[in-house]
């Protein structure tokens, strides 16, 4: 029997109600694949800032880099400011823990959750890799002539060669085993005669972030040569990406990008699927602790009602069993998420699922 011990944070809102369905379902699923999850719950949020004014102590952020994964809630309280959740909690462990992949899949598991026309499952499944520690996350920049007239405020994006490469290098490798070799649809006849088997599209501005993006570009050429001979290298600017996810999602298999573009075009990503309910992530640090979460918020005005979905939660928890190496336990899960999501749920959305929170998790648990 294999064991792992998982860092729990519930955090704000709605989090701790699709944490606990998770949990629900990986304990439904740990007999099945001869797995033990031990789950250790750290009490961090709004909720314990307003009490203590802690945000993220430190004795916490090194009992935390100490776990191979980490299920997160969501973080944001409406009674706090924002930023000081996100960057104190979020983005902190991100930092620290060196996260530096941010992994988003976009898989469209029924039609009718689609807001696209005529859009189908074979149509929507592509995976964003959001480079996840720089760009214009880091908190460099600054006022001068704060509250005058004259007033300017910096905001620096930040892109060094190392954090560039690891990102890409990472997008090429995922690119190369995605579909274990199997050959992606989108290839056309002389892509599969030319020996490709996937794509990777670098999403970025070219056009205008003529230093940034420049970077990216040589970096982007400079790793494909190194060794990634079956991978078709494309190039998407970021406007263009996302007027692709409504047009033509289809052409995606693979996409890197920064971190802010890698945040925009997510959102678009998780409605394209089905919503926030359904949307899931990664925080990965391949040598390191990773953190899994679903991608929506805290969503305060639903909280406690046992309405949210938390099926993007469930699947964070497949997420984090997939990159512990457990992918037969994560399939089955994807599996059980699709069954319930074909033949059981209403609505993706909250308050119009059919069934409660809990319902949804007690579903998926019996879909096993
Ligand atoms: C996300 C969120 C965060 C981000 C916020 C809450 C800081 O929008 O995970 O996409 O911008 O990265
Ligand atoms: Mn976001």
């Amino acid at each position: 029997m294999k064991s792992y011990n998982i860092a729990v944070i519930g955090g704000d809102g709605t989090g701790p109600e699709v944490v606990r369905e998770a949990v629900k379902v990986l304990e439904a699923a740990s007999p099945k694949f001869d797995l033990k999850l031990h789950y250790t719950y750290y009490d961090l949020g709004g909720a314990r800032y307003l009490r203590t004014k802690e945000i993220l102590p430190d004795s916490i952020l090194q009992e935390l880099r100490q776990f191979p994964a980490i299920l997160l809630g969501a973080i944001g309280h409406p009674e706090v400011r924002p930023g000081i959740l996100e960057k104190g909690i979020l983005l902190r462990l991100r930092f620290e823990l060196e996260q530096y992949i941010n992994l988003r899949p976009v898989k469209l598991y029924d039609p009718r959750f689609c807001p696209l026309k005529d859009k189908t499952p074979e149509d929507i499944d592509f995976v964003v890799i959001r480079e996840n520690n720089e760009g214009l996350y880091t908190g460099s920049g600054g006022f001068v002539f704060k509250n005058t007239p004259n007033e300017i405020a910096l905001q620096s994006s930040i892109n060094t060669r190392r954090g560039v490469e690891r990102c890409i290098q990472f997008a090429f490798e995922l690119a190369e085993k995605r579909r274990a070799g199997k050959p992606w649809k989108g290839l056309s006849a002389a892509d599969l005669a030319a020996g490709k088997k996937s794509q990777l599209t670098l999403c970025g501005k070219t056009n205008v972030l003529t230093f940034a993006f420049d970077l990216w570009e040589r970096v982007f050429h400079m790793v494909g040569n190194k060794g990634f001979p079956t991978v078709k290298r494309d190039y998407a600017h970021v406007d263009a990406t996302t007027m692709w996810f409504v047009k033509s999602p289809e052409i995606f298999d693979v996409i890197v990008t920064d971190n802010m573009f890698g945040d925009i075009i997510t959102d678009l990503g998780a409605m394209v699927q089905g919503g926030m309910g359904i949307a899931a992530g990664g925080n990965i640090n391949p040598q390191g602790a990773s953190m899994f979460e679903p991608i929506g918020g805290s969503a305060p005005k639903y909280t406690g009602q046992n309405v949210i979905n938390p099926l993007a939660a469930i699947c964070a928890g497949q997420m984090m069993l997939d990159f512990l190496g457990e992918h037969d336990a994560a399939q089955a899960i994807e599996n059980a998420v699709i069954k319930v999501t074909r033949e059981k749920i209403k609505s993706l959305a909250a308050g119009k699922m059919g069934y409660s929170t809990s319902q949804i998790g007690d579903l998926v648990a019996q879909s096993l």
